[in-house]
């Protein structure tokens, strides 16, 4: 079929910004029209048809298997229980179950969507000529009638077993939020209160252990402006509940010059000017990553809350209510980092642990 538009005579364009006539563009190509509309086998097999109304009609059905085992899954799986999953590694049940349901029942929908209009409905091509973006009343219940068409010719309402697995599944999705709601209790009560540190006392101190390398570390090792992520000796990555402690133990350790650094309760929490602070946000708990060794500053990259790690880790920006709480640190005899004791204050999001 060709589509031919009418020619138009251009009127000659005037650059106004150069004061002289230029010359009027025509256009070169013709207009190729659209090709030749060539049936599917679905348009012309009613086996072929079915067959594609079955297949999509599945993959409804595997959508709402998946929500189903989306809600299962919060049912069964305890929030603590980590899992090897090859290749990715330890990870927490839970999540791991949550994300895959969810998952496949949203991809489900659509793929089983995309199926249907590339197998079923109607793939007839029309060109829509441009028009003004105020439509008239004329162009308004034009465009009433084609979507009249379009759904008639989609087969929505023919096609009932498509019709019906798409709206059990399209109703059942939203299901999994509704399940999502309990997290919202029961509060954590004093579980928070206290984390992996609160056994280091200094008789029986713990020994901080270098995230990225897995060794102690030693004082003379860390230079000023350096930043250094740690956790307690003992807490491996091969633990059940390493995600949940490490959670709570992160730390975060910074070097600063003792003449820079402004609280001095803070100094004396630190050894030599090494600081070691919790890597968690004190806002909605991110882990912290950002260290700007001139100013000191730490930002949160999730809502960009800045804490002056000189300064007591004092909150200079962004939502979070309060500073990051400071591990009690010092050196062994043989000069590796220690702490001697839990932080100053719980760690993180800070709305509970003012009662
Ligand atoms: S979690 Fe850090 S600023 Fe929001």
């Amino acid at each position: 079929m060709s589509h031919e538009m009418p020619e138009e005579k251009l009127p000659e364009a005037h650059d106004a910004s150069q004061g002289h006539e230029v010359a009027p563009h025509s256009d070169p190509f013709a207009d190729p029209g659209l090709p030749a509309h060539e049936p599917r086998r679905t348009d012309i097999d009613e086996r072929a048809a079915k067959r594609a109304e079955r297949q999509v009609s599945l993959m409804f059905v595997v959508s709402m298997l998946a929500t189903i085992g989306f809600i299962a899954s919060y049912v069964i799986f305890p929030i603590d229980k980590i899992v090897f999953i090859f290749p990715i590694g330890h990870v927490s049940a839970l999540n791991f179950a949550l994300g895959l349901t969810l998952g496949v029942a949203l991809f489900c929908i659509g793929a089983g969507a995309v199926h249907w209009a590339r197998t079923l409905m109607s793939d007839h091509e029309l060109p829509a000529e441009r028009h003004p973006i105020e439509a008239d009343d004329e162009v308004r219940n034009d465009v009433i009638e084609q979507f009249k068409t379009g759904a008639a010719e989609s087969g929505f309402g023919r096609r009932k077993m498509i019709r019906n697995t798409l709206i059990g599944s399209m109703a059942l999705v939203p299901l999994s939020g509704v399940v999502l709601l309990r997290d919202l209790g029961p509060l954590p009560e004093k579980k928070l209160d206290h984390t992996g540190w609160q056994k280091a006392t200094p008789a029986n101190p713990i020994p901080l252990i270098n995230m990225n390398t897995n060794e102690p570390m030693k004082a003379e090792d860390i230079v000023i402006g350096s930043l250094t992520f740690a956790k307690p000796e003992g807490l491996e990555e091969s633990d059940e509940d390493f995600q949940q402690n490490i959670a709570k133990d992160a730390l975060m350790l910074v070097r600063i010059a003792p003449e820079d650094i402004k609280d001095k309760n803070s100094a004396e929490l630190g050894f030599g000017g090494i600081l070691a602070y919790s890597k968690i946000c004190t806002h909605v708990g991110c882990p912290i990553s950002l260290y700007e060794q001139q100013t000191h500053h730490a930002l949160c990259p999730c809502h960009q809350s800045t804490f002056d790690l000189a300064d007591g880790a004092r909150v200079i920006f962004g939502p979070a209510g309060h500073p990051l709480p400071q591990l009690k640190i010092t050196i062994d005899e043989k000069g590796f980092l220690v702490a001697t004791g839990d932080f100053d204050e719980p760690v993180g999001p800070s709305f509970w642990e003012r009662s």
